[in-house]
């Protein structure tokens, strides 16, 4: 039997002290100049080398990951299952898993359970019980899921918090330590219920531990990414897809963070293809698309993908404690600006009209990669630009039907903004954009329109948070702008009748 793979969190805290130190108040990466935006597009193996070595990993993690980068340099379109050298280098260096635990899911009785392992295997996730533990699983990872399998854990109590284990071919493999989650409240419960969201990582955020931690310390029940997280303009070379996800899976502050608390994911264009990229992009087949979206499937941890029969799209609908979640995908269906339905497409526009109309709220979250409102570099790569008539068919729906509490969410315009939209109605839509996850540098804090923009702040590493109170008669949302330190940047608490349309 091999030796446990690496516990890096375990093994390296004073290492990761010292880093989240260095990152208090920006990115842990700054303390490295080469480490910066335009790093992270390139992505070269030396540059992903130096990224993990921002955490100072053991020398078996820094072998592994070297193998595996080279390994990808030579095949990038290779996946892990096509790779024996990447298992060979697992094996040679004891990694059972290669990533995960990665939580998602998450519902009143239960989360699912990510992992990659190093080879075909068994996974079994076991949580404790009277008198013992029940068994979930055991699920298959092969080389058709690329190694990875997805647990599902259910039938727990709902508002309970669970400790877990994870078994490999009936092997403990070693999780961050305090590995565990709470699973939400019953949907219609009078509850206090909080999710971390943000956008724009690029790669070199995941190595902010200090940013991680609090996140995933401050009492938050999930996380929401909207967009380029882990991948950096890799094109359609999907092996570099899978190369900058092992990068991620290694990172002990993401490793930390995943195994406590489900993460909800969407892309935009850097995780997607590359800059400002979308559709089937130039020198690109619908081939490659879909090849991207499978790598997508296989290294997140999302309730559904889109049009899963036509493999299309990464968009889905989900219920998360008092809220219903509908992220949008932003990228996959794009044709050309000012086409009809040319941002959305066509079928995603019908099912967000049907998914609208079923939620059942008190809170509904509805995210979009690039910025809802034009403030910000006049729509430059959004809605503004390609599709302002389907953006009006979505505002106008839920102010006739009254849907009331919607909270629109964005990123990638780098920074942290808030965006009041004010309709003919008099009702006024609450846009938040935190595409500030890397604190990297971007268009001005400040947009076209200071007076319906209470926030905008640029240059430093910052997560939101979507603090939800319906133990109240009229339920609120209170929003908070946070820095790694704790610190917060900005407040707003607002009721569910003032986010009620009025009637026409
Ligand atoms: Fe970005």
């Amino acid at each position: 039997m091999k030796a446990s793979p690496p516990n890096l969190p375990r093994l390296f805290p004073a290492l990761l002290r010292i880093l989240m130190l260095q990152a208090g108040t920006g990115l842990a990466a700054a303390a490295s100049p080469r480490l910066d935006l335009n790093a992270a597009h390139r992505g070269t193996p030396e540059i992903d080398m130096e990224l993990l070595k921002l955490a100072s990993p053991p020398a078996e993690v820094q072998s592994f990951f070297a193998a595996a980068r080279e390994a990808f340099a030579e095949h990038p379109r290779a996946s892990f299952a096509d790779l024996p050298a990447i298992r060979e280098a697992a094996e040679r260096h004891g990694m059972a898993i290669l990533g995960g635990p990665l939580l998602g899911c998450l519902s009143q009785d239960g989360v699912r359970v990510w992992v990659r392992t190093a080879r075909p295997a068994q996974v079994t996730v076991l949580v404790p019980a009277a008198g013992g533990e029940r068994v979930f699983g055991p699920v298959a990872s092969t080389a058709e899921s690329d190694f990875t399998a997805v647990v599902p854990v259910t039938g727990l109590r709902p508002a309970a918090r669970y400790s877990y284990r994870v078994l490999v071919d009936g092997q403990p493999v070693p999780l961050p330590e305090g590995a565990a989650f709470a699973t939400a409240p019953e949907p219609g419960a009078a509850a206090r219920f909080s999710i971390a969201f943000g956008a724009d990582f690029h790669k070199t955020g995941l190595w902010n531990g200090a940013l991680l931690e609090r996140i995933r310390t401050r009492d938050n029940a999930a996380l929401l990414l909207l967009g380029d997280s882990a991948v950096d303009d890799r094109d359609a070379r999907v092996g570099l897809h899978r190369s900058d996800y092992q990068l991620r899976d290694l990172s002990p502050g993401w490793q930390a963070l995943a195994a406590r608390l489900p993460v909800y994911a969407t892309w935009d264009d850097h995780d997607y293809f590359n800059n400002d990229k979308s559709g089937v992009p130039p020198r690109a087949s619908d081939a490659d698309r879909a090849a991207v979206r499978k790598v997508w499937t296989q290294c997140w941890n999302n309730p559904a993908y889109g049009f899963a029969d036509r493999e299309e799209g990464i968009f889905f609908r989900t219920r998360v404690g008092p809220c219903d979640l509908i992220m949008l995908d932003t990228r996959f269906f794009r044709t050309a600006p000012r086409e009809p339905d040319s941002f959305l497409g066509a079928g995603q526009m019908r099912w967000l009209v049907d998914e609208l109309a079923a939620c059942r709220g008190p809170f509904v979250i509805l995210t979009s990669g690039t910025m809802w409102s034009d403030v910000i570099s006049r729509g430059k790569d959004s809605w503004g630009v390609w599709d302002p008539p389907a953006r009006e068919r979505i505002f106008s729906l839920i102010e006739e039907r009254r849907i009331g509490g919607v909270i629109l969410l964005s990123g990638d315009r780098h920074g942290a903004r808030v965006v009041r939209i004010p309709r003919r109605s008099g009702f006024v839509f609450h846009e938040f954009e935190l595409g500030s996850l890397g604190a990297h540098p971007g268009p001005a804090a400040m947009g076209a329109e200071p007076a319906n923009q209470p926030l905008g702040l640029t240059g430093e590493a910052l997560f939101g948070e979507l603090a939800f109170d319906t133990t109240l008669p009229d339920p609120t949302v209170t929003v908070r702008v946070v820095a790694p330190d704790g610190t917060l940047r900005y407040e707003l608490t607002l009721t569910r009748s003032q986010m009620t349309p009025p009637k026409g």
